[in-house]
């Protein structure tokens, strides 16, 4: 196994036993950051399970009718508040490599009773998506745990139509990580020791053919060095 299978096998372990925790939250202090109460509040207990650093679908400009994406699922908070905002016109798709949370989501959108949405078994890095399928493709905080960014960027622009938005919320650092921090699993799985650089991240997001790539929102920033973003980023048409 290669470093990055082993990182890879360490992220799905330590996710399926989040997805079994009654009410799991995520370890970088910034659970449901940005989430509008009243959306929170709105869903039965139990689903608000947010292992987020951010929130994309806040930031995200969505409209009935659209067909967004989110990568890295899981327990499927932001795809919950996603398919209300698109209606049922619209479609909301999560992806995760991770059954279990597959299973959690799929139970709380059954308990929701939603139709418009849909959780798929896979790699953020090959999506199991048709290009120019999205009209968004939102993520909150899952890209860091992804040993190759740069796949994840490419293959989001390959899935989002001409002039789609891509929204992420992420945690990224103010200089590189010493390598003791890079290289251990734990801190990894923890959504620190994949953190890169913030200028790297956006410089990732540039090389994979985004356009438009502006920063929306720092979170934990004076606490350095390591903190959340949000991010959007365009397709060209
Ligand atoms: C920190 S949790 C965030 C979950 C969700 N986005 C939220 O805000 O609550 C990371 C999720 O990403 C999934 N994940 C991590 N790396 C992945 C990859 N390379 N491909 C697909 N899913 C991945 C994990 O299984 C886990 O469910």
């Amino acid at each position: 196994m290669d470093q990055g299978e082993t990182l890879r096998e360490a992220v799905r372990a330590h996710y399926s036993a989040k997805a079994e925790a009654p009410s799991a939250c995520c370890e970088t202090d910034l659970c449901h950051t940005g989430y509008q109460p009243e959306a929170l509040a709105a869903l039965p207990e139990g689903i608000e399970m947010g292992l987020g650093c951010g929130s994309p679908t806040a930031w995200a400009q969505l409209r009935p009718g659209e067909i967004v994406v989110d990568l890295g699922s899981g327990g499927g908070l932001d795809v919950f508040l996603a398919a209300q905002r698109v209606g049922p016109a619209g479609r909301v798709i999560g992806v995760d490599m991770t059954e279990a949370m597959l299973a959690r989501a799929q139970t709380s959108a059954d308990r929701l009773g939603l139709k418009n949405v849909e959780f798929r078994h896979g790699l953020i890095e090959a999506l199991p998506l048709d290009d120019a399928s999205a009209d968004v493709i939102l993520s909150n905080c899952v890209v860091n745990l992804a040993p190759d960014k740069g796949a994840v960027f490419r293959e989001a622009l390959r899935v989002l139509k001409p002039g789609g938005q891509l929204v992420i919320s992420d945690m990224v650092t103010l200089a590189e990580l010493p390598k003791e921090i890079r290289q251990d699993p734990e801190m990894w799985v923890s959504c620190i020791g994949g953190a890169i650089p913030e200028k790297d991240y956006l410089e990732a997001m540039r090389i994979a053919g985004f356009a438009g790539v502006e920063i929306l929102e720092r979170n934990g920033i004076e606490r350095g060095p390591v903190y959340s973003v949000t991010v959007r980023a365009t397709k060209p048409r």
